[in-house]
């Protein structure tokens, strides 16, 4: 009985007796304008403000002036509107944390009234639309993470000139099934992206060039969790980890897919010109194997049409030729009758050797 109670209260009894212990710090909800809104909490001091699996359709308005930090998780916000926090301005807030907010489209100037933000988290949200002027009044914005956010729509172009004017230091785009390195997302200057859990096979020497490109000399890359292709083409790819493994902070934790005997062996234990060309199921070389095939039967047909076509054209010809060749061996044939009258296994071949006998 006392077990059963003392493991309810460890599991959500220990809530109340939090926010208890946090009362005389809490501003009480409906407070006036510049306290905490209702359905959020206002931890310590009004600097963190969390608003978690309320169901909010629009932004809180009365949010203290103060706060620093603003996350509201769970909510189905549907749309970052045009000048959303302009007229009630966050001046502090340096971190906005949206996400599982479904968020669809982020229009122009969505960032309006908040000149410190340094963080905005959108992971986890249908990004459908977003405005290539949708960060811009955010001009101290350095670390975007859109995780699981680009999953709905492909945003690539648009989220280009949507971060075309920022100067970013880290963006994070996990889990976003990317098969490319989105290289037009990576404005110069930018120090860290994340990369895990997309569906990156390998990356091309164009793209490798991409990152190597004079603006980017100090980004670093995770890249963990992604399907990568073990055979020849990832050649380029494993020269340059091995090369610049202090890029790749998880470099040692990167494993191959496929091909069958290869699957989960790490990356940095493989030598570039190890990797063979054949071995992958349907890869190129299995793919070119089956085309030549193809090609030879194709050829194999074309030969025996033509040769048909030949006899078909000919049949005439084909016809008289056999007919003279039968003339002829019954003329011998006679010829032999005539000689050897009884003669029990006449052939047409003795006899066309025999007369010189
Ligand atoms: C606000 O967010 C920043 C960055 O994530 C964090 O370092 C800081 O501790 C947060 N502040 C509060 C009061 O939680
Ligand atoms: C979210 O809001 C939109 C309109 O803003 C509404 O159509 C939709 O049903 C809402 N979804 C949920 C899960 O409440
Ligand atoms: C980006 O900067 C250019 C000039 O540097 C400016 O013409 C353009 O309007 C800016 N775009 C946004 C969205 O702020
Ligand atoms: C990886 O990303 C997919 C979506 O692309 C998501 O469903 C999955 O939960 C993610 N896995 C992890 C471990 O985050």
């Amino acid at each position: 009985m006392a077990r059963r109670q003392t493991r309810a209260s460890s599991r959500g009894g220990w809530l109340p007796w939090l926010g208890l212990a946090l009362l005389p710090l809490a501003v009480p909800p409906a407070a006036a304008p510049g306290g905490c809104p209702s359905p959020c909490y206002c931890v310590a001091t009004p600097e963190l403000v969390q608003c978690r699996y309320e169901r909010l359709e629009e932004l809180p308005k009365e949010l203290p002036l103060t706060v620093h930090n603003l996350s509201i998780t769970g909510s189905n916000l549907s749309i970052l509107h045009r000048a959303a926090f302009a007229s009630h301005p966050l001046p502090d807030l340096r971190l906005l944390r949206l996400r599982h907010d479904n968020i669809q489209i982020v229009e122009d100037m969505a960032l309006q009234g908040l000149p410190s933000l340094q963080t905005l988290d959108l992971s986890h949200n249908p990004l459908l639309s977003v405005a290539a002027g949708a960060f811009a009044e955010a001009p101290l914005l350095r670390t975007l993470q859109l995780n699981q956010a680009l999953l709905a729509a492909p945003l690539e172009d648009q989220l280009a000139s949507a971060l075309g004017n920022l100067s970013l230091r880290r963006l994070e785009l996990a889990g976003n099934a990317l098969r490319a390195l989105p290289a037009t997302l990576l404005p110069a200057g930018l120090e860290e992206l994340d990369l895990r859990n997309n569906s990156l096979e390998g990356l091309a020497a164009a793209e490798l060039r991409s990152l190597d490109a004079p603006g980017l000399k100090g980004l670093r890359v995770t890249l963990g969790a992604n399907p990568w292709s073990c055979d020849c083409s990832l050649r380029p790819f494993l020269a340059w980890l091995r090369a610049a493994a202090s890029r790749v902070p998880d470099a040692r934790s990167l494993r191959c897919a496929g091909p069958p005997p290869l699957r989960g062996t790490a990356l940095l234990r493989l030598r570039p010109e190890g990797l063979p060309c054949t071995a992958g199921e349907g890869g190129e070389p299995g793919r070119l194997e089956t085309a030549s095939y193809v090609f030879f039967g194709i050829v194999l047909a074309l030969i025996a049409i033509v040769f048909l076509m030949v006899l078909y054209l000919n049949r005439r010809g084909i016809k008289r030729w056999l007919h003279n060749l039968r003339e002829a061996c019954r003329d011998q044939m006679e010829g032999y009758h005539y000689r050897y009258e009884q003669d029990a296994d006449p052939r047409c071949t003795s006899a066309i050797s025999t007369p010189g006998l």
